[in-house]
């Protein structure tokens, strides 16, 4: 989709093209049925943010690095520029993506399909930093905390202001694809994205992505911050026992972008259904539609090769009836650990892994109509 704006660094994005769900702080959705590409544009990347999004000047930029590690360090943009760049694509996803589908309506920002994107994301990886400073045998995660700063709004708050702050095992952060992420699709990240540096976790739900990121904090103790356990937690079973747990991985979904809700197809005609479809820490390995509400199904092509922790563009056209009528559009993804699209949303996971297959309400138009 062409787009005139040009966005980058530290001035303050254009807001223009994205569907508004909150202006401040921002959170916009990315327009996915009319942005077909397989990189989403930077500045049509879905933002999602919790507090005022910070200022930070780049030569002022500190990155301090400590906890459980033998040499504390702290950093600065040129230091980090110096240490040797890995570009990877990912796809992050908003936990609450598609919130908007849930009966009955739940609480928070109504997402529809696109709080999801894919970008190139430039930085060093984590595993460097940690292996510089000296990662403690015994840490067991490894806490990012944003420049952000505010009163979250979700029950119970805290007494008065915090950053965001978001852990991720330490397996996870031993991995090479976790970067410490200064570029998106090969410009400077821009601000709504978390200039002038933030975290990028490939296979998991956007939240652990934490931008404006200042401080890596090694633990030897699970964090059981704000964000790790009130907001993006879910609910587990423990032998019979009710318990809390910190959302991680995406799991696998699909999302039919064209067409889109409530349009009107042309009747008798090859339509070519698309969408996107992703996995956390897998790879999507087949996407079905079904055109009539789930009774059958048919396997979709794919447009896109399989590569680790990106989504994949499919399409699959439909031969739309002679009759006019309404018809509730799904479509089903699978993964290479064999895992498919659930029928209904898991209660477990309250307004957030909205992986079911959404119903896309179309309806067929009158012949010559
Ligand atoms: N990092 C900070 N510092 N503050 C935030 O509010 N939001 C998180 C994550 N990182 C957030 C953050 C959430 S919930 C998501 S889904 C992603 O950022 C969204 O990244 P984006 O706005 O670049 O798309």
């Amino acid at each position: 989709m062409a787009n005139p704006r040009t966005v980058g660094g530290a001035t303050q994005d254009s807001r223009v093209g994205y569907v508004i769900r909150q202006m401040e702080p921002p959170n916009l959705e990315t327009p996915l049925d009319l942005v077909d590409s397989f990189i989403t544009p930077s500045d049509l990347f879905y933002v999602r943010s919790h507090l005022p999004v910070p200022v930070i000047e780049r030569e002022a930029y500190r990155l301090t690095i400590d906890g459980a590690v033998d040499s504390p360090l702290s950093l600065s943009y040129d230091d980090l520029v110096r240490m040797g760049s890995e570009t990877r694509v990912a796809t992050l996803e908003c936990a609450g993506n598609g919130r908007v589908f849930l009966i009955p309506p739940a609480p928070g920002a109504q997402w529809e399909l696109g709080a999801v994107g894919n970008a190139n994301w430039t930085g060093v990886p984590l595993s460097t930093l940690l292996e510089r400073a000296g990662l403690a045998s015994d840490a067991v995660e490894i806490v990012f905390e944003g420049a952000d700063r505010g009163k979250p709004k979700e029950e119970p708050v805290p007494p008065g202001e915090i950053s965001y702050a978001r852990g991720i095992p330490r397996a996870k952060a031993l991995q090479p694809d976790v970067l410490i992420a200064y570029q998106m699709n090969g410009e400077d990240l821009p601000r709504d994205h978390g200039f002038p540096v933030r975290a990028i976790v490939p296979g998991h739900f956007g939240m652990a992505s934490v931008k404006w990121l200042t401080r890596i904090h090694a633990v030897r103790q699970p964090f059981l911050g704000y964000w790790q356990t009130i907001d993006y937690g879910y609910w587990y079973d423990t032998d019979g026992m009710a318990a809390r747990g910190s959302l991680g991985e995406m799991l696998v979904k699909s999302e039919i972008l064209r067409p889109r809700v409530h349009e009107k197809v042309p009747p008798n005609q090859v339509y070519p259904i698309f969408g996107y479809a992703w996995a956390g820490e897998s790879d999507v390995v087949s996407v079905e539609v079904s055109t009539d509400g789930g009774q059958t199904w048919a396997v979709a092509t794919f447009i896109d090769e399989i590569k680790r922790h990106a989504w994949r563009r499919w399409r699959f056209d439909w031969h739309t009836p002679q009759n006019p009528g309404e018809h509730v559009l799904l479509s089903r993804a699978s993964d290479s650990s064999s895992n498919v699209q659930p029928d209904k949303h898991d209660p477990h996971f309250g307004s957030y892994v909205i992986n079911y297959p959404l119903p896309i309400l179309v309806f067929v138009e009158q012949a010559g109509g």
